[in-house]
């Protein structure tokens, strides 16, 4: 996949998360669980958001979907920019239009998006009708028509269903069918596919890929498991411990990974010649929020640390050709 294709087209990313910094108050403390943010997605570009479970993947995409209760976090700062306009001075109201109409999310459990005392149908035209003043039966036609479009067969009998009558790969088809009927610029997908079985799980893949490029709809894809990620995103950003520690085109991270984290991430990756079996690889494991240490978060793991990582948190820095890394030890292409 060659990201110069979706990229710097002249106009402005889909969407563009600068500087986004979330708290949550810790007894009494502040702690940062995601700290200083930054990427964009171009239009029909997929971007995956990677790391073990803990490093602030999820409060970043609430955040940007404004969907964090505040209290407990606080946004501490930060520009969420779609389609070039910051939203986040945006009140409730405003946001509400804006979510499911121009950007929405899918999540690892679709009853996280469905109600389960309403049929489909109902939460489909509901979806519709939330951002259009249309006719329901207009809304109800176009719902069929994008749960056609997501592979689900009948989509007439399957209005009148509950949501706990569909299997697990039926009801994820219906989320995304939900995410995608207002036809946004950009859905956030968390994790859509990690509680599916691997067949299911190839399965929402293709149609997730198939989508974006008949769409020409941008992806965040959030998702623990980088094997997930060749292939099917244009981009990754690697998150560590609230901050976004490598970035690089999917090519160039799988050809050349930089950063420790990064590299004992791929270790761990599942590998079908291995009996599917983990390697042991990172050592410990994401520290909670009020246990970060100072320096580079990663140093307690890092058999590579000296002290002066214990000191100071590496900044996020081109190491070439748009590979950027947050790794004191790792040199700039051509330099020291
Ligand atoms: N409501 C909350 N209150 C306090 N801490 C939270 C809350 N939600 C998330 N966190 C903390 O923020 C950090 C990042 O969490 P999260 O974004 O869910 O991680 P990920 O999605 O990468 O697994 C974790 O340390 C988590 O415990
Ligand atoms: S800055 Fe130091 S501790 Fe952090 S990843 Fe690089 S070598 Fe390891
Ligand atoms: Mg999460």
């Amino acid at each position: 996949m060659d990201s110069t294709k979706t990229a710097g087209d002249g106009r402005s990313p889909r969407l563009a998360v600068e500087g986004l910094s979330v708290a949550f108050d810790q007894g009494g403390r502040e702690a940062l669980a995601v700290e200083d943010v930054s990427f964009r997605v171009e239009r029909g570009e997929t971007l995956a958001l990677v790391g073990e479970s803990g490093c602030g993947k999820s409060v970043t995409c609430m955040a940007v979907m404004r969907l964090l209760a505040t209290p407990p976090a606080r946004i501490v700062s930060g520009k969420v920019l779609l389609s070039g306009k910051d939203v986040m001075p945006l009140g409730n109201g405003e946001m509400r239009r804006i979510r499911g109409k121009r950007m929405a999310m899918i999540f690892q459990e679709p009853m996280t998006s469905f109600d389960p005392v309403y049929t489909i149908g109902y939460q489909l035209v509901e979806a519709v009708l939330t951002h259009e003043a249309i006719d329901p039966a207009e809304a109800a036609l176009r719902a069929q028509a994008v749960m056609r479009d997501v592979g689900l067969a009948d989509p007439a009998g399957l209005m009148r269903r509950y949501p706990h009558e569909l299997s697990g790969g039926m009801k994820q088809r219906a989320m995304i069918a939900m995410a995608l009927v207002e036809n946004p610029e950009i859905i956030l997908c968390d994790e859509p596919t990690t509680a599916l079985d691997v067949t299911i799980q190839a399965q929402i893949m293709d149609l997730l890929a198939k989508l974006r490029d008949e769409r020409g709809v941008s992806l965040l894809f959030i998702t623990h498991n980088l094997g997930l990620v060749a292939g099917f995103a244009h981009r990754a950003a690697v998150m560590y411990s609230g901050r976004i520690i490598e970035t690089a085109d999917v090519e160039a991270l799988y050809a050349n990974p930089l950063h420790p984290y990064t590299i004992g991430l791929f270790a761990s990756v599942p590998r079908l010649d291995q009996d599917g079996g983990r390697l042991p690889s990172i050592p410990g494991s994401v520290p909670s929020l009020p246990e970060r240490p100072v320096g580079c978060k990663f140093w307690p793991r890092c058999d590579r640390a000296r002290d002066v990582c214990r000191e100071e948190d590496p900044p996020l820095e081109d190491k070439g050709r748009g590979h950027f890394c947050a790794c004191r030890l790792v040199a700039r292409e051509g330099g020291a």
